[in-house]
């Protein structure tokens, strides 16, 4: 089966959060993390066949939706999990704010590697944590983590860290042997460990992505896993995730913290994500051909240009690009003055003037014509 990530769809009328920002102008958007592609078509027919029922009342999520889910990580991953351990949320950023609040006290300290997706940050800010950032360094041509740094940021109020993997914005698919050491480091820290995989399925070199918590049993009662069809199949304006937890007293905790302020899980959302689990593979398989196509044609294009260089882009649709020997204050700010809406490096913590991210979750012609205002824009630089 053959599905169509070539059509251009039209978005700068619809809801968009990321063609609204531009509305108006000829900037492309090439910012934040959804991508320009319609769902799946199973979940685009469970979706009308649940519109046509006609009610949507208050959510409970039904068997079939959570043993999707069961069976996804069992299917996947090898991950066998029970459906109590599974709590549905709207979104990974509320549960990252429900992680920060629901261990430790106020004052206690989150570890975060940086660069880093902001809610990693703003997340223990604004539940009275204190984010502690502790930069990645490239090692052999890739981001790695830097763990005598993290061994030296930890003190008497460190309880949490914060895992991205993959990794929001340097897209690195982390290798057992990496995610071992970071299990090895927490707990002898005794650090409870909040793991965003919300990129898992968009792994683009082969690297089998693990699931930190099905390192050790040990790990496991330890982590909060987070998980959502969102990236994968496009739908992060469904807003449903959901948080796996088998430690029995860390998810009452989480549950506690919760409790009154996160909605219930949203109709459509369960619905999709269920589709989406059970019936979205063949699309995800082709999908992860075109994002290696676009991640190629942003290599090859990167390569040939002076000032301007890349990591590969292991998992996510997202190239973390460095362009600080172009010597721009404000490279966000540059580029957009040349038609291009990149995010800025400093969203995620870069120092300024050092890195873009680069949305190529898009169709072939619209990134063709991106990466030759990129070109241009980069000749233009006075240097
Ligand atoms: C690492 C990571 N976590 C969470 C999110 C957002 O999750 P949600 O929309 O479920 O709040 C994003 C979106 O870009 C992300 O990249």
């Amino acid at each position: 089966m053959s599905f169509d990530f070539d059509t251009v769809i039209n978005r700068a009328a619809s809801d968009s959060q990321k063609w609204q920002k531009y509305a108006g102008t000829d900037i492309i958007p090439l910012w934040v993390a959804d991508m320009d592609f319609a769902a799946p078509p199973p979940v685009i027919e469970a979706l009308h066949e649940r519109v046509r029922h006609g009610v949507f009342g208050y959510s409970k999520p039904q068997p079939s939706q959570t043993q999707a889910v069961v069976e996804y990580c069992a299917r996947r991953y090898g991950w066998m999990i029970e459906p109590s351990w599974i709590v549905w949320l709207p979104g990974l950023v509320t549960a990252l704010n429900v992680s920060a609040t629901a261990f430790g006290e106020p004052g206690d300290e989150v570890l975060c590697t940086t660069p880093i997706y902001p809610p990693f940050l703003t997340a223990p800010a604004n539940q009275r944590r204190r984010a502690v950032p502790v930069p990645l360094v490239k090692v052999g041509g890739r981001w790695v983590m830097d763990f005598d740094a993290l061994e030296r940021a930890v003190t008497p109020r460190t309880r949490q860290l914060f895992l991205c993997s993959p990794h929001n914005p340097v897209a690195r698919a982390y290798t057992r042997a990496e995610l071992e050491r970071l299990a090895d480091f927490c707990a002898r820290h005794k650090l409870i460990v909040t793991s965003d995989e919300i990129h898992c399925d968009l792994i683009l070199n082969d690297t089998p992505h693990v699931p930190f918590a099905t390192l050790h049993p040990e790990v496991a009662a330890r982590s909060i896993t987070l998980m959502a069809p969102s990236k994968t199949y496009n739908v992060p304006g469904l807003a449903t995730a959901f948080a796996i937890i088998p430690d029995a007293v860390l998810r009452a905790t989480f549950n506690r913290a919760a409790a009154g302020t996160v909605p219930d899980a949203n109709v459509l959302g369960l619905v999709a994500c269920e589709a989406a689990l059970r019936h979205g593979e063949p699309w995800r398989q082709e999908l992860i051909r075109y994002l290696r196509g676009n991640a190629d044609l942003i290599a090859a294009t990167v390569r040939d240009l002076p000032g301007v260089s890349m990591t590969p882009v292991e998992a996510t649709y997202l190239a973390w690009i460095d362009v600080s020997a172009l010597g721009l204050e404000a490279p966000g700010r540059y580029f957009e003055e040349h038609g291009l809406g990149f995010a800025d490096g400093t969203t995620y913590s870069a120092p300024a003037g050092t890195h873009i991210r680069l949305n190529f979750g898009c169709p072939r012609a619209t990134l063709t014509e991106a990466l030759a205002r990129f070109r241009r824009a980069v000749a233009a630089v006075r240097r």
